[in-house]
């Protein structure tokens, strides 16, 4: 027989129960959502979960989710498990950016498109498409478009534009809106910014500084145009987009051994992702970014980032990113520098978060950012694999997430993971 005080059993109503019992359990967060397993917290009942739903109940007052954790500890598997359910059963539409060309099988599983962008690939997909649902005011749609080359621009040259830079890039996007053949490309604003037009070029500007002053651009801008990125981005898209079907999984493992290059790219597929999605009415949209502490590295892609989610908001995507650690949310600086506060911004912005297991040294770290009491902070080191404290706004969870017999083979990134 097991050791313990044997008590007489006793029966009451659930109501009568927690007054007997208070803080033994808690209510949960109600059955609405795709199911995930048991809540601990809860006693072992079930737990479900999906943004929208939550977002009607008034839960949270934004959809998107941040998952952290470890490597290894069933951040990607959980993510699978739960677009597998979403979309298999709740009919949601998802698009996810893989970084390590892990989500094929669960494509494959869905009938999701997969797009494979490698350097000399057959597919291709244009960073500047401005989406099957355009911007009315044309304006929006040229600053759009030359916010993304300035953010990828200065990724290369890790340093924020010259004016003139500035100027010349945003005149050459006006100028192949007004008078380009069809929908710009990098290698037409490449060709543009060697040789400016006139009207592209502030009058403050020396005709003989001109060529000094934005050689850095074509330089920078072919970075995505050759070597490890040929033929990703330098034409017109030429993917179908199935939108009657279950979405579509974006390859990226070609670059994934390259951080530099990974971050290009992934500002790039975001960009293209984000037009793609700003589009109103069909199903609820899931936009996936696995391994996005690639963007969280520097104050600009994290702004950026943060831009495109707050105008995909509007369209009823709910975002899903995916860091390591919590520290990669406060980039590399210091307390308090710009890129903090963006990061900070970003989390603001995501009022679920789903925390596997951190190391030691990031619980104080996860305590302050995401105003965790002790006791949850000091649960993080303590988590096994698959198992995550759920912070929904203000209610948590300790939730076992369970892949199912059928789902086993597409989680399996011990032995299926494709590192190219
Ligand atoms: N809840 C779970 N139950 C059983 N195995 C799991 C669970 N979650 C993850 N795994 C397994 O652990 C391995 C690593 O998981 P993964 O999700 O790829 O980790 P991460 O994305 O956090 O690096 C995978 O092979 C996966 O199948
Ligand atoms: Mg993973």
């Amino acid at each position: 027989m097991r050791p313990g005080i044997a008590l007489p059993r006793h029966r009451a109503t659930t109501a009568h129960l927690c007054s007997a019992y208070p803080f033994a359990a808690e209510v949960g967060l109600g059955v609405q959502g795709v199911y995930l397993c048991s809540n601990l917290l809860t006693g072992g009942g079930g737990f479900a979960f999906d943004p929208f739903e939550a977002y009607a109940a008034g839960i949270v007052t934004n959809p998107n989710m941040l998952i952290a954790g470890e490597p290894g500890v069933g951040k990607s598997a959980t993510t699978k498990t739960f677009i597998h359910r979403s979309v298999g059963v709740f009919g949601r539409w998802a698009a996810v950016a893989d970084p390590k060309g892990e989500y094929r099988p669960l494509a494959e599983s869905l009938g999701m498109t997969v797009i494979k962008l490698h350097p000399g690939g057959t597919s291709r997909i244009n960073p500047l498409d401005p989406g099957p649902n355009p911007p009315s005011d044309p304006t929006e749609g040229v600053r759009r478009q030359a916010d993304m080359l300035a953010t990828l621009l200065g990724t290369v040259l890790r340093r924020d534009l010259s004016p003139v830079e500035d100027a010349v890039l945003s005149g050459a996007v006006q100028h192949l809106n007004r008078h380009g053949p069809g929908v710009p490309t990098l290698a037409d604003v490449v060709a543009l910014t060697v040789a400016p037009t006139p009207e592209m070029v502030p009058t403050t500007v020396d005709a003989s500084d001109l060529a000094r002053s934005v050689e850095a651009i074509p330089y920078a801008l072919g970075k995505l145009l050759d070597r490890s990125m040929r033929g990703m981005f330098d034409g017109p898209t030429n993917v179908a987009i199935d939108w009657s079907g279950p979405g579509l999984v974006i390859d990226l493992s070609a670059v994934h051994h390259d951080s530099e290059a990974l971050t290009l790219v992934l500002v790039a597929t975001t960009a293209w992702l984000q037009n793609l999605m700003a589009t109103p009415g069909g199903p609820r949209r899931l936009q996936v970014l696995d391994e996005a502490w690639a963007l969280l590295g520097t104050e600009r892609t994290s702004k950026y980032l943060q831009a495109c989610w707050k105008l995909s908001r509007s369209y009823g995507v709910a975002n899903l990113a995916i860091v390591h650690r919590l520290s990669d949310l406060r980039s590399q600086t210091d307390d308090g520098t710009a890129a903090s506060k963006v990061s900070m911004g970003l989390l603001a912005d995501t009022q679920t978060r789903v925390l596997f297991r951190q190391s030691t040294d990031q619980v104080a770290e996860a305590g302050a950012l995401l105003g965790l009491t002790s006791t949850e902070a000091q649960l993080l080191p303590r988590l096994v694999k698959g198992r995550a404290l759920w912070k929904v706004a203000g209610r948590s969870a300790v939730v076992a997430h369970t892949i199912g017999a059928h789902e086993k083979a597409m989680c399996d990134t011990d032995a299926a993971m494709i590192d190219q």
